[in-house]
Protein backbone atom coordinates (compact mmCIF):
# COMPACT_ATOMS: atom_id res chain seq x y z
CA UNK A 1 0.00 0.00 0.00
CA UNK A 2 3.30 2.28 -0.41
CA UNK A 3 3.35 5.16 -2.22
CA UNK A 4 7.15 5.53 -2.14
CA UNK A 5 8.94 5.45 -5.11
CA UNK A 6 5.74 6.29 -7.39
CA UNK A 7 5.18 9.03 -10.05
CA UNK A 8 2.39 11.29 -9.04
CA UNK A 9 1.08 13.65 -11.13
CA UNK A 10 -1.34 16.23 -9.26
CA UNK A 11 -3.41 19.32 -11.79
CA UNK A 12 -4.60 22.37 -10.15
CA UNK A 13 -1.34 22.01 -7.52
CA UNK A 14 -1.14 25.70 -7.66
CA UNK A 15 -4.08 26.32 -4.18
CA UNK A 16 -6.00 24.78 -1.97
CA UNK A 17 -6.73 21.40 -1.96
CA UNK A 18 -4.11 19.92 -4.90
CA UNK A 19 -1.78 22.15 -3.09
CA UNK A 20 -2.05 20.38 -0.09
CA UNK A 21 -1.90 17.18 -2.44
CA UNK A 22 1.23 17.42 -3.78
CA UNK A 23 2.70 18.07 -0.20
CA UNK A 24 1.09 14.92 1.17
CA UNK A 25 2.02 12.87 -1.66
CA UNK A 26 5.76 14.21 -1.63
CA UNK A 27 5.80 13.53 2.10
CA UNK A 28 4.50 9.85 1.37
CA UNK A 29 7.92 9.32 -0.80
CA UNK A 30 6.03 10.02 -4.16
CA UNK A 31 8.31 11.60 -7.16
CA UNK A 32 5.39 14.54 -7.96
CA UNK A 33 3.96 16.28 -10.93
CA UNK A 34 2.21 19.61 -10.26
CA UNK A 35 0.62 20.75 -13.24
CA UNK A 36 -2.13 24.59 -12.88
CA UNK A 37 -2.10 27.75 -15.09
CA UNK A 38 -0.32 29.98 -12.57
CA UNK A 39 3.28 29.27 -12.81
CA UNK A 40 4.95 31.39 -9.85
CA UNK A 41 2.59 29.38 -7.30
CA UNK A 42 3.96 25.99 -8.61
CA UNK A 43 7.39 27.48 -8.72
CA UNK A 44 6.63 28.78 -4.78
CA UNK A 45 4.86 24.85 -4.44
CA UNK A 46 8.09 23.39 -5.96
CA UNK A 47 10.62 25.23 -3.49
CA UNK A 48 8.44 24.06 -0.35
CA UNK A 49 8.61 20.44 -1.37
CA UNK A 50 12.17 19.87 -2.47
CA UNK A 51 13.26 21.79 0.88
CA UNK A 52 11.16 19.43 2.65
CA UNK A 53 13.83 16.62 0.88
CA UNK A 54 11.01 15.74 -1.56
CA UNK A 55 11.49 15.42 -5.26
CA UNK A 56 8.93 17.20 -7.99
CA UNK A 57 8.99 18.89 -11.22
CA UNK A 58 5.93 21.25 -12.55
CA UNK A 59 4.59 22.21 -15.87
CA UNK A 60 2.32 25.17 -16.30
CA UNK A 61 -0.54 24.24 -18.43
CA UNK A 62 -4.24 25.11 -18.63
CA UNK A 63 -6.36 21.94 -18.63
CA UNK A 64 -8.98 22.99 -20.86
CA UNK A 65 -6.54 23.01 -23.97
CA UNK A 66 -6.32 19.86 -24.39
CA UNK A 67 -2.68 19.88 -26.58
CA UNK A 68 -1.27 22.01 -23.53
CA UNK A 69 -2.18 19.53 -21.00
CA UNK A 70 -0.69 16.14 -22.50
CA UNK A 71 2.41 18.55 -23.37
CA UNK A 72 2.29 19.16 -19.49
CA UNK A 73 2.37 15.52 -18.66
CA UNK A 74 4.41 14.06 -20.89
CA UNK A 75 6.95 16.67 -20.10
CA UNK A 76 6.39 15.70 -16.28
CA UNK A 77 6.66 12.09 -17.55
CA UNK A 78 10.32 12.39 -19.48
CA UNK A 79 11.57 14.11 -16.28
CA UNK A 80 10.13 12.02 -13.19
CA UNK A 81 9.55 8.74 -15.03
CA UNK A 82 5.98 6.81 -16.64
CA UNK A 83 3.07 8.46 -14.51
CA UNK A 84 1.92 5.34 -11.64
CA UNK A 85 -0.94 7.75 -10.60
CA UNK A 86 -2.54 11.11 -12.07
CA UNK A 87 -5.28 13.31 -9.74
CA UNK A 88 -7.06 14.99 -11.85
CA UNK A 89 -7.65 17.75 -8.97
CA UNK A 90 -8.08 21.12 -11.14
CA UNK A 91 -11.95 22.12 -10.70
CA UNK A 92 -13.65 25.63 -10.66
CA UNK A 93 -17.00 26.45 -9.27
CA UNK A 94 -19.71 29.40 -9.42
CA UNK A 95 -23.08 29.61 -8.73
CA UNK A 96 -25.77 28.78 -12.10
CA UNK A 97 -27.99 31.99 -12.11
CA UNK A 98 -31.21 31.72 -14.34
CA UNK A 99 -31.46 35.72 -14.72
CA UNK A 100 -29.17 36.05 -16.85
CA UNK A 101 -28.88 32.57 -17.37
CA UNK A 102 -25.21 32.37 -17.05
CA UNK A 103 -24.33 30.23 -19.98
CA UNK A 104 -20.77 31.29 -20.15
CA UNK A 105 -19.82 29.94 -16.61
CA UNK A 106 -21.57 26.59 -17.48
CA UNK A 107 -19.28 26.21 -20.31
CA UNK A 108 -16.09 26.90 -18.41
CA UNK A 109 -17.20 24.84 -15.31
CA UNK A 110 -17.86 21.41 -17.90
CA UNK A 111 -15.06 22.66 -19.64
CA UNK A 112 -12.50 22.84 -16.82
CA UNK A 113 -14.04 19.67 -14.16
CA UNK A 114 -15.39 17.55 -17.11
CA UNK A 115 -13.47 18.11 -20.13
CA UNK A 116 -10.20 18.99 -17.80
CA UNK A 117 -10.31 15.31 -16.21
CA UNK A 118 -10.89 13.43 -19.78
CA UNK A 119 -7.74 15.32 -21.26
CA UNK A 120 -5.18 14.84 -18.27
CA UNK A 121 -6.66 11.50 -18.01
CA UNK A 122 -5.75 10.76 -21.70
CA UNK A 123 -2.25 12.27 -21.29
CA UNK A 124 -1.37 9.10 -19.21
CA UNK A 125 -3.58 5.78 -20.31
CA UNK A 126 -1.79 4.76 -23.06
CA UNK A 127 1.82 4.34 -21.11
CA UNK A 128 -0.17 2.83 -18.11
CA UNK A 129 -2.33 0.82 -21.00
CA UNK A 130 1.30 -0.56 -21.85
CA UNK A 131 2.47 -0.89 -18.69
CA UNK A 132 -0.33 -2.72 -17.25
CA UNK A 133 -0.36 -0.84 -13.78
CA UNK A 134 -1.53 2.82 -13.20
CA UNK A 135 -4.09 4.36 -10.90
CA UNK A 136 -6.37 7.24 -12.25
CA UNK A 137 -8.53 9.47 -9.83
CA UNK A 138 -10.10 12.31 -10.25
CA UNK A 139 -11.71 14.68 -7.63
CA UNK A 140 -15.46 15.34 -7.39
CA UNK A 141 -17.58 16.16 -5.16
CA UNK A 142 -20.17 15.34 -3.26
CA UNK A 143 -22.43 18.12 -4.35
CA UNK A 144 -22.34 14.97 -7.86
CA UNK A 145 -24.94 12.98 -5.95
CA UNK A 146 -27.82 15.62 -5.87
CA UNK A 147 -28.62 18.53 -8.57
CA UNK A 148 -29.07 21.62 -6.08
CA UNK A 149 -30.75 24.66 -7.11
CA UNK A 150 -28.29 27.45 -7.84
CA UNK A 151 -25.47 24.68 -8.38
CA UNK A 152 -27.26 23.22 -11.35
CA UNK A 153 -24.43 23.34 -13.32
CA UNK A 154 -21.61 22.60 -11.29
CA UNK A 155 -23.24 19.50 -9.18
CA UNK A 156 -24.01 18.29 -13.07
CA UNK A 157 -20.56 18.40 -13.82
CA UNK A 158 -19.17 16.60 -11.15
CA UNK A 159 -21.87 13.86 -11.83
CA UNK A 160 -20.83 13.71 -15.19
CA UNK A 161 -16.81 13.03 -13.60
CA UNK A 162 -18.42 10.26 -11.35
CA UNK A 163 -20.32 8.33 -13.74
CA UNK A 164 -17.34 8.67 -16.65
CA UNK A 165 -15.27 7.05 -13.64
CA UNK A 166 -17.89 4.22 -12.67
CA UNK A 167 -17.35 3.23 -16.73
CA UNK A 168 -14.07 3.63 -16.96
CA UNK A 169 -13.07 1.64 -13.73
CA UNK A 170 -14.94 -0.94 -15.08
CA UNK A 171 -13.62 -1.16 -18.25
CA UNK A 172 -10.30 -0.84 -17.06
CA UNK A 173 -10.71 -3.47 -14.37
CA UNK A 174 -8.41 -6.29 -16.53
CA UNK A 175 -6.20 -4.01 -17.26
CA UNK A 176 -4.21 -3.63 -14.45
CA UNK A 177 -5.53 0.25 -13.74
CA UNK A 178 -7.34 0.97 -10.68
CA UNK A 179 -9.46 4.22 -11.11
CA UNK A 180 -10.87 6.38 -7.75
CA UNK A 181 -13.48 8.82 -7.81
CA UNK A 182 -12.85 10.89 -4.68
CA UNK A 183 -15.79 12.77 -3.45
CA UNK A 184 -14.90 15.85 -0.33
CA UNK A 185 -17.78 17.93 1.40
CA UNK A 186 -16.61 21.01 2.37
CA UNK A 187 -12.66 21.81 2.35
CA UNK A 188 -11.49 25.10 3.13
CA UNK A 189 -9.96 26.74 0.64
CA UNK A 190 -9.71 29.68 -1.70
CA UNK A 191 -13.24 28.15 -3.66
CA UNK A 192 -15.00 27.82 -0.26
CA UNK A 193 -13.40 31.28 0.97
CA UNK A 194 -16.34 33.21 -0.78
CA UNK A 195 -18.91 31.49 0.97
CA UNK A 196 -20.79 33.28 3.46
CA UNK A 197 -22.85 30.62 4.88
CA UNK A 198 -21.74 28.11 7.82
CA UNK A 199 -20.44 25.11 5.98
CA UNK A 200 -21.19 22.25 8.03
CA UNK A 201 -18.07 19.83 8.52
CA UNK A 202 -15.80 21.67 7.30
CA UNK A 203 -12.39 20.14 6.81
CA UNK A 204 -8.84 22.04 6.35
CA UNK A 205 -7.03 21.41 2.88
CA UNK A 206 -4.02 19.30 4.99
CA UNK A 207 -6.78 17.04 6.56
CA UNK A 208 -8.89 16.23 3.48
CA UNK A 209 -5.53 15.74 1.45
CA UNK A 210 -4.49 12.74 4.29
CA UNK A 211 -7.89 11.39 3.89
CA UNK A 212 -7.65 11.09 0.17
CA UNK A 213 -4.61 9.61 0.35
CA UNK A 214 -5.37 6.62 2.66
CA UNK A 215 -7.99 6.29 0.22
CA UNK A 216 -5.36 6.09 -2.66
CA UNK A 217 -3.57 3.84 -0.74
CA UNK A 218 -6.34 1.24 -0.49
CA UNK A 219 -7.51 1.92 -4.07
CA UNK A 220 -10.73 2.74 -3.21
CA UNK A 221 -13.33 2.74 -6.03
CA UNK A 222 -15.16 5.66 -4.95
CA UNK A 223 -14.74 7.52 -1.38
CA UNK A 224 -17.09 10.01 -0.47
CA UNK A 225 -15.72 11.92 2.95
CA UNK A 226 -16.60 13.16 5.69
CA UNK A 227 -19.25 10.88 6.30
CA UNK A 228 -21.65 13.22 8.10
CA UNK A 229 -21.95 15.32 5.14
CA UNK A 230 -22.37 12.33 2.72
CA UNK A 231 -25.18 11.08 4.82
CA UNK A 232 -26.90 14.60 4.79
CA UNK A 233 -26.20 14.50 0.36
CA UNK A 234 -27.79 11.06 0.49
CA UNK A 235 -30.82 12.44 2.92
CA UNK A 236 -31.00 15.73 0.15
CA UNK A 237 -32.02 13.17 -2.57
CA UNK A 238 -35.27 11.95 -0.31
CA UNK A 239 -35.73 15.94 0.35
CA UNK A 240 -39.03 17.49 -1.84
CA UNK A 241 -38.30 20.43 -4.13
CA UNK A 242 -40.24 22.70 -1.60
CA UNK A 243 -38.00 22.02 1.10
CA UNK A 244 -34.57 22.62 -1.21
CA UNK A 245 -35.81 25.57 -2.49
CA UNK A 246 -36.75 27.02 0.91
CA UNK A 247 -33.55 25.89 2.32
CA UNK A 248 -31.69 27.72 -0.46
CA UNK A 249 -33.43 30.73 -1.11
CA UNK A 250 -31.11 32.86 0.67
CA UNK A 251 -28.22 31.49 -1.11
CA UNK A 252 -29.91 32.13 -4.61
CA UNK A 253 -30.94 35.46 -3.08
CA UNK A 254 -27.24 36.59 -3.15
CA UNK A 255 -25.09 33.50 -4.60
CA UNK A 256 -21.40 33.87 -3.36
CA UNK A 257 -19.58 34.58 -6.92
CA UNK A 258 -15.60 33.51 -7.12
CA UNK A 259 -13.38 36.45 -6.26
CA UNK A 260 -11.54 35.90 -9.86
CA UNK A 261 -14.76 35.57 -12.57
CA UNK A 262 -14.21 32.02 -14.08
N1 LIG B 1 -13.12 23.21 -1.58
C1 LIG B 1 -14.15 22.37 -1.48
O1 LIG B 1 -14.98 22.47 -0.55
C2 LIG B 1 -14.32 21.27 -2.48
C3 LIG B 1 -15.27 20.28 -2.19
C4 LIG B 1 -15.45 19.24 -3.10
C5 LIG B 1 -14.70 19.19 -4.24
N2 LIG B 1 -13.78 20.16 -4.49
C6 LIG B 1 -13.01 20.05 -5.71
O2 LIG B 1 -11.64 20.02 -5.37
C7 LIG B 1 -10.85 20.49 -6.46
C8 LIG B 1 -9.87 21.53 -5.97
O3 LIG B 1 -10.60 22.67 -5.53
P1 LIG B 1 -10.08 23.67 -4.40
O4 LIG B 1 -11.16 23.78 -3.42
O5 LIG B 1 -8.71 23.32 -3.99
O6 LIG B 1 -10.12 25.03 -5.24
P2 LIG B 1 -9.01 26.13 -5.53
O7 LIG B 1 -8.22 26.43 -4.32
O8 LIG B 1 -9.74 27.23 -6.22
O9 LIG B 1 -8.04 25.39 -6.58
C9 LIG B 1 -8.44 25.10 -7.88
C10 LIG B 1 -7.22 24.64 -8.64
O10 LIG B 1 -7.62 24.31 -9.97
C11 LIG B 1 -6.74 24.93 -10.88
N3 LIG B 1 -7.41 25.25 -12.13
C12 LIG B 1 -8.56 25.91 -12.31
N4 LIG B 1 -8.80 26.05 -13.62
C13 LIG B 1 -7.76 25.49 -14.27
C14 LIG B 1 -7.43 25.33 -15.64
N5 LIG B 1 -8.22 25.80 -16.62
N6 LIG B 1 -6.28 24.69 -15.95
C15 LIG B 1 -5.47 24.22 -14.97
N7 LIG B 1 -5.74 24.33 -13.67
C16 LIG B 1 -6.87 24.97 -13.33
C17 LIG B 1 -6.27 26.19 -10.18
O11 LIG B 1 -4.98 26.56 -10.65
P3 LIG B 1 -4.66 27.83 -11.61
O12 LIG B 1 -5.66 28.89 -11.29
O13 LIG B 1 -3.26 28.18 -11.24
O14 LIG B 1 -4.77 27.28 -12.98
C18 LIG B 1 -6.15 25.70 -8.74
O15 LIG B 1 -4.90 25.12 -8.53
C19 LIG B 1 -11.85 21.00 -7.50
O16 LIG B 1 -12.06 20.03 -8.48
C20 LIG B 1 -13.11 21.20 -6.68
O17 LIG B 1 -14.27 21.15 -7.47
C21 LIG B 1 -13.57 21.20 -3.63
Amino acid sequence: MSLAGQVAVVTGASSGLGWALAQALATEGCKVGLVARRRERLVELAGQIEKSGGTTVFAAADVTERPQVIAAIYDIAARLGPVDLLIANAGVGAPTTVDPFNVSDIEKMFRVNVLGVIYSLEAVLPQMLQRRRGHLAAISSLAAYKGLPGESAYTASKAAVNVFLEGLRIQLRSKGIAVTTICPGFVQTPMTEVNEFKMPWLLTAEEAARRIVRALKHKRKVYNFPWQTALLMKLTRWAPDWLLERMMRTYNENPPFPKTPL
